[in-house]
C-alpha cells in the first residue's frame, strides 16, 4: 500500500509542471483513463472507480483504477481494484459497471471482455467483493454471472451494468443496440447477484429516426434514477464512435420505461461522457463524466496522461422535466483571492471589459442583463494580442450557448480541436445570464443558469494566454462579476 502510495505521488509529481495538465479535477496518476465506474459513498468516504489503462496514455487493456475522498474535492489514490486475469472471463479487459452495497459486502458488477470486444457475445457480466474495506477484491468463482446475450436478439452491443433494488431482488440493465432497431436498455432479475434472469428491455431506441436527438445505435452505460415524481434514465450515445451522454426523463412501471425525448447532458460532445450518477448519504444525486482529449493520441502520449473526470454536478428535477444540473457546493472550497466587481456596462463602444492576467486554474461566476445585446459572454486564456482565446458565449440571437475554440490555440500540428460547441440555449424574458466556468489549465466547464452544461477542451501554446475579458456584441450589462483562482487538489 505504501509502495503503490510512494509510487503514485511520484508519477502525479512528475507530470505536474506540464501546463495542459488539469490541477483540480481528478484524473488518474499517469496514463489513460475515461468512464467513471462504481462510484458508491461507502462508510463516510467517497470511492471512486475508473477504467484506466495504467500502462500507457492509449485506450486499452482496461483496468479499474480506485481513489478515495472524505470531501468530493481531494482524492487519494488506491490500489488499482481490478485488473484482467490471463485465461480468465476478463482476460482483455475489465469494463465499465457500477458497486453495490450487499449487505455490508461491498460488489463491484463489471463487463469482462474476452476476445474481440466488437462482438457483443465476448463482453459477459462478472462480479468481485471485498472484505478488507475496499483495498483488495476478489473475483466471484462463478464468473461470469452473466455469459451471453440473451439469445434469439440480434445484438450490437451488450456492456456496462448497472444494479439496483427493488422489491426485494436485485435489477440490473444492461447497456446494448439491437440490430436495425437502436439503442436498447435490457434488463435481468436476481436474488443473489449472481444468477440472473433476463426479463426485458426496459427501453429501446429508435435508429431510424433521425428527427430529434440522435441516439445512435449502442447505449453505453445505463441508468435509471429517480428523481422527484419522475424516473430518469441516463445513457450514452454510442454511433462506431463516442457521441454523447442523454438523459431522457419518463416514467418507470412494471419494468419498461416510457420515455420522452432525449435531452444532452452536455453540449461538449465526446467531453462529458459516460455519464455516471449516485444518490449520496445527503440524498443528493451526484453525476461525474469523462471528460476526453481533443488532440491527437501522437500528443497524449508525448504527455503521458489522457482523460480525466468531470467535477462533480448535482442534479434535480426542474419544473418542465428538465433536469437542473449545479456543480456540488463542495468545490468553493478550492477558491482563494476572490476579486469582485459589479455593474459594468458592456456598450458597442467599451465591448470588452479586461481583468489582469490570471493564471489557468479559475472560477468565474457572472450575472449578466444580456440587454439588447445580440451576443455576450467571456473570452478565457486570451494572449494580450488576442492570437490566442476561447469565446464562451451566449447567442441571443441565435438562442445558443456555446465555446468558440477556433482560436484556442496555435497549435495546429497536433490535432487540436478548433471548432464552435453549441447548443440550445434560451433565457425566459427577463431573465439574467448565470455562468459559472470552470477553467483548469486545458479544461473549461461552462454553467449556465442551472439548466445547460457545456465541458471543453483548449490546449493554449502561450504562456501569456491567461486573460479573461467580458464583452457584448450590443449593449449589455455585467450586475456582478467574480473570480477565484483556484486550488490545487494535489497539494
Ligand atoms: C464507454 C465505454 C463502455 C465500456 C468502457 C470501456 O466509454 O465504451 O461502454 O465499458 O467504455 O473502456
Amino acid at each position: 500500500m505504501d509502495a503503490f502510495a510512494t509510487k503514485t505521488r511520484r508519477q502525479r509529481q512528475q507530470l505536474a509542471a506540464d501546463p495542459h495538465r488539469p490541477r483540480y479535477h481528478f484524473m488518474a496518476p499517469a496514463n489513460w483513463m475515461n468512464d467513471p465506474n462504481g462510484i458508491i459513498e461507502w462508510k463516510g468516504q467517497y470511492h471512486l472507480f475508473y477504467q484506466h489503462n495504467p500502462q500507457a496514455p492509449v485506450w486499452d487493456n482496461m483496468h479499474w483504477g480506485h481513489a478515495v475522498s472524505g470531501d468530493l474535492v481531494h482524492w487519494r489514490d488506491l490500489p488499482i481494484a481490478l485488473a484482467p486475469t490471463p485465461g480468465g472471463p476478463d482476460a482483455d479487459g475489465c469494463w465499465s459497471g457500477c458497486a453495490v452495497d450487499d449487505d455490508g459486502v461491498p460488489t463491484l458488477l463489471y463487463t469482462g471482455v474476452k476476445g474481440d470486444w466488437t462482438q457483443p457475445h465476448n463482453q459477459r457480466v462478472c462480479v468481485a467483493t471485498s472484505d478488507d474495506e475496499m483495498i483488495q477484491w476478489r473475483k466471484c468463482a462463478a464468473n461470469p454471472v452473466i455469459a451471453q446475450p440473451p439469445p434469439g436478439m440480434k445484438i450490437a452491443g451488450f456492456r456496462d451494468p448497472y444494479v439496483w433494488r427493488e422489491d426485494g431482488r436485485w435489477i440490473m440493465a444492461i447497456g446494448a443496440g439491437i440490430q436495425d432497431v437502436g439503442g436498447a436498455v435490457l434488463l435481468y432479475r436476481s436474488s443473489d447477484l449472481i444468477n440472473w434472469e433476463y426479463l426485458q428491455p426496459l427501453c429501446l431506441g429508435d435508429a431510424r429516426d433521425r428527427s430529434g436527438l440522435w441516439t445512435g445505435t449502442v447505449w453505453e452505460v445505463p441508468q435509471l434514477h429517480s428523481l422527484g415524481d419522475k424516473h430518469v434514465l441516463l445513457a450514452t450515445i454510442w454511433d462506431g464512435d463516442p457521441l454523447y451522454s442523454v438523459y431522457f426523463t419518463g416514467d418507470y412501471h412494471n419494468y419498461r420505461f416510457t420515455p420522452a425525448p432525449a435531452r444532452k447532458l452536455d453540449f461538449g460532445d465526446r467531453h462529458f461522457y459516460a455519464a455516471h450518477a449516485i444518490v449520496d448519504s445527503q440524498g443528493r444525486r451526484l453525476m461525474w463524466g469523462f471528460i476526453g482529449e481533443s488532440r491527437s493520441s501522437e500528443a497524449q502520449q508525448a504527455a503521458g496522461w489522457s482523460g480525466l473526470m468531470s467535477l462533480p454536478r448535482v442534479l434535480e428535477m426542474g419544473a418542465d422535466s428538465q433536469l437542473l444540473i449545479k456543480p456540488a457546493p463542495e468545490i468553493e472550497a478550492l477558491r482563494r483571492q476572490r476579486r469582485h466587481f459589479s455593474d459594468i456596462p458592456l456598450s458597442a463602444a467599451s465591448a470588452e471589459f479586461r481583468l489582469e492576467p490570471l493564471d489557468r486554474c479559475l472560477e468565474v461566476a457572472a450575472e449578466i442583463d444580456p440587454g439588447s445585446a445580440e451576443e455576450c459572454g467571456f473570452r478565457v486564456c486570451a494572449s494580450p494580442d488576442r492570437q490566442e482565446e476561447t469565446t464562451i458565449f451566449y447567442d441571443a440571437a441565435g438562442k445558443r450557448l456555446g465555446v468558440d475554440r477556433r482560436r484556442s490555440s496555435l497549435l495546429r500540428e497536433s490535432g487540436v480541436a478548433a471548432d464552435v460547441q453549441a447548443g440550445a440555449f434560451e433565457l425566459k424574458p427577463g431573465e439574467t445570464l448565470r455562468l459559472r466556468v470552470f477553467v483548469d489549465c486545458s479544461v473549461i466547464e461552462v454553467y449556465a443558469n442551472d439548466r445547460a452544461c457545456l465541458t471543453s477542451r483548449v490546449y493554449p501554446s502561450r504562456a501569456d494566454s491567461r486573460y479573461v475579458s467580458l464583452y457584448a456584441r450590443g449593449q449589455a450589462s455585467v450586475k456582478s462579476l467574480d473570480l477565484w483562482r483556484m486550488r490545487s487538489i494535489w497539494t
